[in-house]
């Protein structure tokens, strides 16, 4: 059974995968800005996700996933140097600390797996998009860099999804009006659900021992079809 670190442990994401991988065995330890989340193994509360703010852990990790993410979503002459410098360290810098941090603990497993997470705008241009696909492009860019690096002892993968139903997205589900004109604007005519996420977070960890530098499109195909 594997041991697992969720930074941003508050993730409705990160809440449904623990559930899955605590349910079949696993050990997850969650670290996160907010406490008493009832779903971890153990918890670690942060003010943030900076190297010297992140807790030391003692022994092997087998898993680190780095959740924290934003939707900044403005037209492009609107976004401020703060926006965008704002956004990097919340979805690429504190990825960079997290896996720093913890790449010792990482090498001691035999199975060690990164996950990181991306979006569907990283490689599909989508207006007002900017800041969050100059952030998310990093980090898959980062996911190929390391993989590479570290390929002999950790896998590095990234999932992009496109709209999921979480707290990140709920301005964008929060009417019936809404929540169907996003469905609609996805070929499957669905926003995702934490769950299909969740599995895919879980293959990563454990099953995918044959796959790194990958970046899984977990998005209802909105990035590789489209209708004719
Ligand atoms: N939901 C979507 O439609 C969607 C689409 C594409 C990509 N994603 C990606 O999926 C990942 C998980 O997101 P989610 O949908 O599960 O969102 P969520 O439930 O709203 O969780 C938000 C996450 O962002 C962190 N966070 C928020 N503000 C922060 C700040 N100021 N500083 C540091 N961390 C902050 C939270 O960490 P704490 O635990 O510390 O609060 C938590 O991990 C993100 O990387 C997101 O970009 C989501």
């Amino acid at each position: 059974m594997g041991i697992f670190v969720f930074v941003g442990a508050s993730s409705a994401i990160a809440k449904c995968s623990a559930q899955l991988l605590i349910s079949s065995g696993h050990e997850v330890i969650g670290i996160s800005r907010n406490a008493n989340l009832a779903v971890y193994t153990a918890e670690h509360q942060v003010t943030n996700y900076d190297l010297t703010a992140l807790p030391q852990l003692e022994g092997p990790i087998d898993g680190l996933v780095y959740f924290p993410g934003t939707i900044n979503l403005k037209p492009f002459h609107r976004i401020t140097k703060e926006e965008f410098r704002s956004d990097f360290e919340i979805n690429v810098e504190g990825a960079i600390a997290s896996i720093q941090k913890y790449l010792p603990n990482l090498k001691l497993s035999h199975n060690a797996s990164v996950v990181l997470f991306s979006s569907v705008a990283a490689q599909t241009g989508m207006p007002f998009h900017a800041s969050i696909s100059i952030s998310k492009g990093a980090i898959e860019s980062l996911t190929k860099s390391l993989a590479s690096e570290y390929a002999s002892i950790i896998r590095f993968n990234a999932i992009a999804p496109s709209l999921t139903h979480t707290p990140l997205s709920e301005k964008f589900v929060s009417t019936p009006e809404k929540l169907e004109a996003s469905r609609q604007r996805n070929p499957m005519k669905k926003v995702g659900d934490p769950s299909e996420i969740a599995e895919v977070v879980s293959f990563l960890l454990n099953k995918a021992t044959w796959m790194t530098g990958e970046i899984l499109h977990v998005d209802g195909g909105l990035s590789s079809t489209r209708s004719i």
